[in-house]
């Protein structure tokens, strides 16, 4: 994780430096720093906490210097100080990581043996001291740098400043992404293109490997045998760029607002709605032929993962296997041939998600994934992009990505159904027509606001939640309770209805307020029979369902009532009370909500 960015300017560059950063905070906030080469000499100031911290010192001590690096922190190795705060130094040698050395101490054994005096607990540092060693052995910035690369083991971005070479800085990507901005007469890096938004637009995207000497003429890329490569450059579009938080108090509650247009937008590029048809990319790989769909995925976008195995199961009639990815690379599970794999990712970038499928593509699976951002390693790695049009996505907690990313499951599930002959082109008229309703009835849950506000002051009283759900509605159950934890921090868990009475019926007593997503399909009276275990127990049930609130049998503390959809399609809509419920009760406690602590919006790290 973290961000980091690299100007060669033709003016002081510090502000520009902190305004990237602010596009790179989704990274990571724990801390921020910037450095930069004034007549030869390095200056950098750093600080605790967010960038605005920054700010300030760099508003009391200004930096003058026209070539920098900056950092924005998510802190592994070391506590979030301002010690610990990137850019490093040694002798002459700034850089700024992002990623885990993971043979950093054997690397600082070394170093401290040769006379290297340390003065952080990152991994990081080591990076500038090996550099600045091998300097001292004589060779030049690009040799020494070289050197260092090769002894790295682990995953990096880096940039990279040496005093004395105002028009040098070295970059490189292994592992982490990496982007190039060429300006006029001026040269960008930055972890993605949107943090060179301002700047510019032609961006050239580091290879796995690849390092790079920039100057302010331009970049010399090298792969990572050393030879010499050329890299497209390609213009990234100002469209998906474009972030602020319209009148939104939070950028979360701007994305729970902005889907139905997302959904739609997303929908609309898989479904031929005239002709109430669903239209697929090709995957390469006949559906009649699929013995088995493998997906993983991290955080919510595994929930998403879990609704689509319900939908494929059920409709495609395939078989599908699914892990979290940090999981699923470990156990290296084994893959029938003709498998399609698949991973679902808002970044593109989560570590162990590319990690799985560079699995799955040594196994010959066909590899295919649903992301977010089209110019990410997870897209370019993938034979077939299934694009979530969620547009860019700046809150921590993922809330518009996830329905856009169920979108796309139902989409693909109801393709590879009809292709495989499991369900007749009237089913599938039926099945793109409920989910043709969708952004309307999310439209019309978002007008009732004032009820998540009242529920949210009860729910903030709370130690503890519990969130129930059976069937396609456990991932949402799962997905409801991962977003009050993350924004309100209070404790929370999502557990199938069925499972209470193997253990978190313990819990239960009229202090546990238990969220229950119920729609009144085929399994609503079974889930009736778990709300009258709760209510036995004096637990305070809160039925998201559109059933009438008597349906329940017990009293309720609150009934969210939900309008009558296709049983298809409820885990869409299910998904917004459950964003709701989350944000209101945040919001109603003061949290950081876009910011939540320890965490970050994109992992990039294991
Ligand atoms: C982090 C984010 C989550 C996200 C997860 C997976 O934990 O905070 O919102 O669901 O990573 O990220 P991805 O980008 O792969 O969807």
């Amino acid at each position: 994780m973290c961000g980091i960015v690299g100007i060669l300017g033709t003016k002081p560059v510090a502000n520009d430096l902190v305004d990237a950063l602010r596009r790179l905070e989704y990274r990571g906030y724990d801390s921020a720093g910037v450095a930069t080469l004034e007549h030869g000499h390095l200056e950098r100031r750093r600080a605790q906490g967010k960038l605005r911290n920054l700010e300030q010192r760099l508003a009391k001590e200004p930096l003058q210097g026209h070539t920098g690096i900056g950092h924005t922190r998510w802190a592994t190795h070391g506590r979030p100080t301002e010690n610990n705060a990137h850019p490093h130094m040694s002798k002459g040698v700034s850089i700024v990581h992002n990623g885990i050395i993971e043979n950093f101490a054997e690397l600082r054994r070394t170093l401290s043996a040769k006379g290297h005096r340390f003065e952080t607990d990152t991994d990081s540092e080591v990076i500038a001291h090996l550099i600045a060693d091998a300097m001292h052995d004589g060779h030049d910035p690009v040799e020494a740098t070289k050197m260092a690369l090769g002894q790295l083991k682990g995953a990096f971005a880096l940039a990279i400043l040496f005093a004395g070479h105002d028009d040098l800085m070295i970059a490189a990507r292994q592992g982490s992404p990496l982007a190039i901005g060429y300006g006029t007469g001026e040269m960008y890096l930055g972890s993605d293109a949107i943090a060179l938004a301002p700047f510019t637009s032609d961006i050239t995207y580091l290879e796995e490997g690849d390092w790079a000497v920039l100057t302010r003429a331009g970049a010399t890329i090298y792969d990572a045998a050393g030879k010499k490569v050329k890299r497209a450059r390609v213009r990234s579009s100002a469209g998906s760029m474009l972030i602020d938080k319209g009148n939104h108090k939070h950028y979360m509650a701007k994305e729970i607002f902005e889907q139905p247009e997302v959904i739609s937008r997303t929908l609309a590029n898989y479904i031929d709605f005239v002709e109430s048809r669903v239209v697929l990319p090709d995957l390469g790989i006949n559906p009649a032929h699929i013995s088995q769909i493998s997906i993983s995925a991290c955080g919510t976008a595994y929930y998403a993962g879990l609704v689509g195995r319900y939908w494929i199961e059920r409709y495609a009639r395939i078989p599908v296997e699914i892990d979290i990815a940090s999981e699923f690379r470990y156990r290296e599970p084994p893959l029938q041939k003709g498998g399609l794999s698949l991973f679902i990712s808002q970044s593109g970038e989560t570590a162990d998600t590319l990690a799985t499928l560079r699995y799955c593509k040594s196994q010959g699976q066909r590899i295919a994934s649903i992301v977010n951002v089209k110019t990410s390693t997870i897209a370019r790695e993938s034979d077939v992009v299934l694009p979530t049009l969620a547009g860019p996505e700046i809150g921590v907690a993922s809330t518009k990505a996830f329905t856009c990313q169920l979108s796309v499951m139902a989409c693909l599930a109801i393709g590879l159904a009809r292709a495989r002959g499991a369900i007749s082109p009237a089913e599938e008229q039926e099945l793109v027509q409920a989910l043709a309703e969708i952004p309307r009835h999310i439209s019309h849950l978002l007008t009732n606001e004032a009820q998540y506000e009242a529920l949210a002051h009860d729910l903030s009283k709370a130690k503890d939640v519990l969130y129930l759900g059976r069937g396609v509605s456990y991932p949402l159950a799962l997905e409801g309770a991962l977003k009050l934890k993350e924004i309100s921090y209070i404790h929370a868990e999502g557990y199938a209805a069925g499972e209470l009475k193997h253990g978190p019926i313990a819990l239960i007593d009229e202090n546990v307020p238990v969220i229950v997503v119920a729609p009144n399909d085929h399994l609503f009276e079974k889930t009736v029979s778990n709300m009258q275990e709760v209510a036995a127990r004096g637990g305070k049930i809160i039925l998201v369902s559109d059933t009438a609130a008597d349906a329940a049998g017990c009293e309720l503390m609150a009934h969210i009532a939900m309008p009558k959809g296709h049983a298809f399609t409820n885990p869409l809509t299910y998904a917004v009370p459950v964003q709701l419920l989350a944000y209101h009760t945040a919001t109603f406690m003061g949290t950081d909500v876009d910011q939540p602590r320890n965490l970050a919006k994109s992992v990039t790290v294991e």
